[in-house]
């Protein structure tokens, strides 16, 4: 079975102390995780080192930075580049969040150059795409969530897509409350695995982790989660609280 994750991803919320008990709460009450199961937590810059050093002997569990720069090293007053992340132990990044596409103006091919320094330091960028409202209101989102796999990940090899997790986030359904149904999000995945097999093959698609993202909670996750193509979650609001995230956690296929 391929990869079933639940991630966190906390944005620019909570202090050092409320995330170092947050992350205690939720560890100490975690189930048992089978070998295809991962949780992942996406924290803030500042809290990584503390966030890795919280994780050690926990099977299963990893440490995502929320973003990264896209080169090695230099004169780039604030950014944090991947060999930094590397250097503290960290297993993912996040990239390509919509926040960062809207706020930040991260297009496509920046986000491809992100993929591409994540990738040679080894660490496995959880890509995020999703169309916004006006383009789903007008049926567009197939074109729309392609031409963004197309822009940033086709350039990869089949070895270095294998490396990727794919997160489809409707930001039309981020903070809204106002999640896909389950049936609208299996039908983009199925749309994304289909993307990636006549792209990459059936064999490197069928192993490629795709999570919803959009005001998943723990009452919504088990529905959404027991769709065929969706491999888990990318969870904003509910990964702040610990009960919410636990039952997300406990509904991994
Ligand atoms: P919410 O779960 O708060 O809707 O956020 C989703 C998200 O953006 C995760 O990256």
């Amino acid at each position: 079975m391929r990869q079933q994750i639940a991630a966190a991803n906390w944005k620019m919320n909570l202090t050092l102390a409320e995330g170092q008990q947050l992350l205690q709460d939720i560890l100490s009450k975690s189930p048992e995780l089978s070998s295809h199961q991962q949780v992942v937590f996406a924290v803030p810059f500042p809290y990584l080192a503390m966030a890795q050093e919280a994780i050690q002997g926990k099977a299963g569990v990893a440490i995502a930075a929320q973003n990264c720069y896209s080169k090695k090293s230099g004169a780039y007053t604030g950014e944090v580049s991947v060999p930094m992340l590397q250097s503290l132990g960290i297993g993912y990044v996040v990239l390509g969040h919509s926040e960062r596409r809207e706020y930040f103006q991260e297009s496509n091919q920046f986000l491809a150059e992100k993929i591409n320094i994540s990738l040679e330091y080894g660490l496995k960028p959880i890509f995020c795409c999703g169309e916004p409202l006006a383009i789903r209101e007008a049926n567009n989102q197939n074109a729309f969530v392609g031409q963004q796999l197309q822009e940033s990940l086709y350039h990869l090899s089949a070895t270095q897509l294998q490396q990727i997790v794919i997160a489809y986030e409707p930001i039309w359904a981020i903070g809204t409350g106002k999640t896909a149904t389950s049936e609208q999000a299996q039908e983009m995945h199925a749309f994304i695995r289909s993307q990636l097999s006549a792209q990459y093959g059936e064999a490197v698609a069928a192993n490629i982790t795709i999570l919803y993202g959009g005001s998943v909670k723990g009452a919504n996750a088990s529905e959404l989660f027991s769709q065929p193509d969706v491999d888990g979650g990318l969870v904003g609001g509910a990964s702040l609280i610990v009960e919410d995230f636990l039952a997300i956690i406990k509904a991994l296929k």
